[in-house]
Formats: structure tokens, C-alpha cells, sequence
């Protein structure tokens, strides 16, 4: 007897359908599984069986069979666990195979028989959702599969409700598409710029940044502040829109973050280890899973301690920051997950960390300060627009109650000056315009033009410095709303580029 039903498998961020064929014929009870399986596929036997043993169910003693279609996809994970247990009752008659063959089925079986959570589901769930079949999920992945408009969602917690379900006994309610929650601001929801005492100066770099869509670098001494401005980043952003949204939680989806977890609604704020390998951070492996970059998607990359990075992880950021996107290469197929996101990387100045102090407390040589400089990647450093210092606040500033704006208002501001690029027409955010598009959009006054120039003989800066000037100047106008770029811009957007004056050497 032979049975059929449908699952789902996912390579990068796409959902593909995978035919489960069961067929319980003659020969000593076994069971084998063929179709490119992983090691975890090949151990749901154990599970498949226990799991039926343990839902009551019978076990006849016949040789099973199980195919995974198309035999050429590689197949990982427990995904399929539920769908063979459901072919494996057809097949031996304990349900009817046509009531299987109209749905597909999700979801990892625990020994007990109940269904466990697997990671993609969003995704699987529109790829069902374009077939018409209604899909089995588990009960902790209902509510982003019902995320997808249209698509049949029927939450199963065990094996048990799945049988009940098919064959009529007691059909299970479909999934509700969840309440849609309002989009809110990014990051930790009680961490404020409020908070944050002093620091009018860097408070003021992030805003250009969240404005323009620039990259920036926080340096400064130990305990500075440079952790906790960078963690309230994603709360002066806008927020996310609904498509933003959607691509977010897919990613998080795939990566299995959202077990039992509302879809996304706020900016992601990711700060890796600076152990972390360059897999872990751009993504791979033998299913390739999305890194941290991606997971970074729409929102911020912290690399606090930017020196000790690897490295060879930090040059791995190069591709990606370039292209928004992150193509990982395997010998069979090559996938690629968005990773569009703002780096905020901080360090410290000296090994010290105080050079820049006013105490005077540093004593690190100069070679060892030229060497921990040296450890920063010069191409990914080429990628930072802003360079922000951040001293050491003042005792008395410290004790004295936080008087500073909240991030609600720096998002005011920051809307606005985006509102404003784009009724000027101009649709790449300030940091992403091209040479061509520079041009274009940085109309300068005559006296600007005269800054501009005398900074660049003064402070020798290179072409490269000069590119970024100007598009740090052009959201400072944006900022202003000032269709074109003033002096007072220019000499603001100077004081963003402090590695290029080398202040400290
Ligand atoms: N400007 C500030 N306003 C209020 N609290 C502050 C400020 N700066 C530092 N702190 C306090 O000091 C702690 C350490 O700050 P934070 O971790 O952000 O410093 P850091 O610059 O990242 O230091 P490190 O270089 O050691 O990583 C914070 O948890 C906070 O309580
Ligand atoms: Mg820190
Ligand atoms: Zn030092």
C-alpha cells in the first residue's frame, strides 16, 4: 500500500515542496529512508517509530519505505517527521490515504508524539498558500504561519490531533490570521536616548546617521557610554514597514529564532562576540543558514570592540556591505539572504583605552597604538562614513539627573530630514548615492565650496574622505531642510571624520 503527502523544505529563503511517498509493502519490518536525507532525517525513524508506538498507535510488522521527492534537494532537520509518521498510518491502513493526500505537514515529532517546532515555517506557509493546500503545523509556528494571507493554517500539538483531524473525528480549528501589531520603534523597548547623560555630541552623530543611512565607528574609553548609544540606535530609526517586517521575520523564521515568537515587528539589533567566525557572522554551513548580518536585516550590526574581530571576519563584511545581500556559494546551488543593515562599531582608542583622556592616564607607546590601529580593516573602515568620539562623561554630568531628549524626538527629526530627501526628489538614502547621483544632489553654495577646499589641502584629505563629506553634509542639510549644503554643514560633517585628522596621533 502506498501513500502520499506533502512537506516542505527551504533553501535560503525559499520554500521548496518536498512529495513524501510511504509504501508499507512485503519483507522484514524495517524502515529506510532514500532521498538525499541529513543525519538528523535519518534518525526520525527512531522518533517516527517511538512517537507511534507511544500515540498508541499500531506498528504492523511490514517493511516501510519512505521517499523524499526530489531526490536531488538535500533534505535536513525534523521537518518531515510528521508527515512520514501520517504517510506510515496510510499506508497501513489506520488512515485513509485520500484525506492525506489534500494536505501538507510540518513539524519535528518529540518521542511522546507531540509536534515540535521547526524553523521556515513562514515561508513554507506561502509556498502552500500558492498550491491551495491547507497545511499541519506545529502548534509554536501558527502564529507566523498565519502571517500569510489565504493560506489554511491548522495548528496540530501531536500526532494524535493530526489522525483525529484527517479523518474526521474531530477536525481542528484553522489559525486566525494574527491581530496586526502596530510597527513600533527598534530595540530594547525601556532603553531611551533619555538615558543617556552628556554625550550631546555623539547623540547628535547618530541622528545624522539614522537620517543619511550612514555607518558609523564610536571611540572612546572604557565605560564611556559607547555600548548603550549604540544599543538605542535602532529607537531613532524610522519604523519598519509591514514589507520590512515580513522580510525580517522570514529571515528569523529560517534561522529558527521565532519559535513561539511574534513575527518581528521592531528593528533587529544584533551584536556579535567578537569571537564569533566569519560563518557565524555572514552565514553558511552545510544548510546554509542566515548569519548575523542577515539577521541584522533592516536594522544594526553592533561589532562592539572592533579590533579584536578577526581579521579575516571583518574583510568577509566587504561583499555584503556593498551589495545589501550576502551570496553564499555550496557546490550544489548558491543562496543569498538580504543583509541591508547599519554597522555601529565602537572601540577604544589606545589598548589602554584612555589616550584620549584628559587625565593623561595613558601610557601606551606609540608603536602600540599605531599596531592596535593597525588591526582595523581598511576596507571596511572605507565603508564607515562617521567617526564619532565619545569622552568620558564628566563625574558631576553623571550624577545629575538626565535632562537629554528622548528617542521619540530624535525620530522626529530624523523622519523629517528623510521626508525631505525625498521630496527633493531623491530616492537611495544620502549614504548610498553614487558619484554620478553626488553630483546631482549636493548642490553647494559658492562659500561651501571654499570650506570643502580648504579642508582638504588643511586636513590632506584623500578623495575617498571627500565623497563622504559630502554626503554627511548632504544629510546634515537634509537635516536643516536646506536644499542646499552650507558651510555650517560642511564644518559639522568635518568633525565626523576624526580618523581622517588623526587627532590622537
Ligand atoms: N553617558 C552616560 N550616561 C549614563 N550612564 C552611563 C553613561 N556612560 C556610561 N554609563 C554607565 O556606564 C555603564 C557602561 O557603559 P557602556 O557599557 O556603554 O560603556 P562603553 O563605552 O561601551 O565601555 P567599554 O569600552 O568598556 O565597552 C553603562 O551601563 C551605564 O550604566
Ligand atoms: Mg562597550
Ligand atoms: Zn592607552
Amino acid at each position: 500500500m502506498l501513500a502520499r503527502t506533502l512537506s516542505y523544505t527551504t533553501i535560503g529563503l525559499e520554500a521548496l515542496p518536498v512529495e513524501v511517498e510511504v509504501d508499507a509493502g512485503r519483507g522484514l519490518p524495517a524502515l529506510a529512508i532514500v532521498g538525499l536525507p541529513d543525519q538528523a532525517v535519518k534518525e526520525a525513524k527512531e522518533r517516527v517509530r517511538t512517537a507511534l508506538l507511544n500515540s498508541q498507535f499500531e506498528l504492523p510488522s511490514v517493511r516501510f519505505t519512505v521517499n523524499l521527492a526530489p531526490a536531488d534537494v538535500r533534505k535536513a532537520g525534523g521537518v518531515f517527521d510528521l508527515a512520514i509518521a501520517l504517510g506510515m498510518l496510510a499506508a497501513s491502513r489506520q488512515l485513509d490515504p485520500h484525506a492525506l493526500a489534500s494536505v501538507a505537514a510540518l513539524g519535528e515529532l518529540a518521542l511522546d508524539g507531540s509536534v515540535r517546532p521547526v524553523p521556515g515555517v513562514l515561508l513554507m506557509a506561502r509556498a502552500a498558500r500558492r498550491r491551495k493546500v491547507p497545511l499541519l503545523v506545529p502548534c509554536a509556528n501558527s502564529a507566523e504561519a498565519a502571517l500569510v494571507e489565504g493560506a489554511v493554517i491548522l495548528p496540530v500539538a501531536s500526532l494524535r490531533q493530526a489522525l483525529e483531524h484527517l479523518s474526521g473525528e474531530r477536525p481542528l480549528a484553522a489559525a486566525a490570521p494574527p491581530r496586526r501589531r502596530a510597527p513600533r520603534p527598534g530595540g530594547a523597548e525601556d532603553a531611551d536616548f533619555a538615558d543617556v547623560r552628556g554625550q550631546a555630541h555623539a547623540k547628535r552623530a547618530l541622528e545624522v546617521a539614522a537620517a543619511g543611512g550612514h555607518h558609523a565607528l564610536l571611540i572612546g574609553p572604557p565605560g564611556s557610554g559607547k555600548t548603550m548609544l549604540a544599543q538605542r540606535f535602532p529607537g531613532i530609526q524610522a519604523e519598519l514597514t509591514r514589507e520590512e517586517a515580513l522580510e525580517v521575520t522570514m529571515i528569523h523564521s529560517v534561522a529558527g529564532l521565532l519559535d513561539g515568537q511574534p513575527p518581528v515587528a521592531r528593528r533587529p539589533f544584533r551584536s556579535p562576540h567578537h569571537t564569533s567566525s566569519a560563518i557565524a557572522l555572514i552565514g553558511g554551513g552545510s544548510e546554509p543558514k542566515p548569519g548575523e548580518i542577515s539577521l541584522a536585516h533592516h536594522g544594526v550590526l553592533f561589532l562592539d570592540e572592533l579590533p579584536e574581530f578577526h581579521r579575516d571576519v571583518l574583510e568577509s563584511l566587504r561583499q555584503p556591505l556593498e551589495e545589501g545581500a550576502v551570496r553564499i556559494a555550496r557546490a550544489r546551488r548558491s543562496v543569498s539572504f538580504p543583509a541591508r543593515f547599519t554597522l555601529l562599531a565602537a572601540m577604544n582608542p589606545c589598548p589602554c583605552g584612555f589616550l584620549t583622556d584628559p587625565s593623561g592616564r595613558c601610557r601606551c607607546p606609540s608603536t602600540a597604538v599605531a599596531r592596535y590601529l593597525g588591526k582595523l580593516s581598511g576596507p571596511l573602515l572605507d565603508r564607515v562614513d562617521l567617526h564619532v568620539d565619545v569622552p568620558a562623561v564628566p563625574f558631576d554630568a553623571l550624577t545629575h539627573p538626565p535632562s537629554g531628549e528622548t528617542s521619540a524626538q530624535i525620530r522626529t527629526r530624523v523622519l523629517k530630514a528623510q521626508r525631505w530627501r525625498k521630496k527633493r526628489g531623491q530616492k537611495p538614502t544620502n549614504a548610498q548615492l553614487t558619484s554620478k547621483e553626488l553630483k546631482a544632489h549636493c548642490a553647494l553654495t559658492p562659500e561651501a565650496v571654499g570650506l570643502l577646499k580648504s579642508a582638504m589641502r588643511e586636513l590632506t584629505l584623500s578623495m575617498r574622505s571627500y565623497t563622504k563629506l559630502l554626503k554627511i553634509s548632504r544629510t546634515i542639510a537634509d537635516l536643516a531642510a536646506s536644499d542646499h549644503i552650507l558651510p555650517e554643514h560642511i564644518a559639522e560633517a568635518i568633525q565626523y571624520r576624526s580618523l581622517d585628522r588623526q587627532l590622537w596621533m
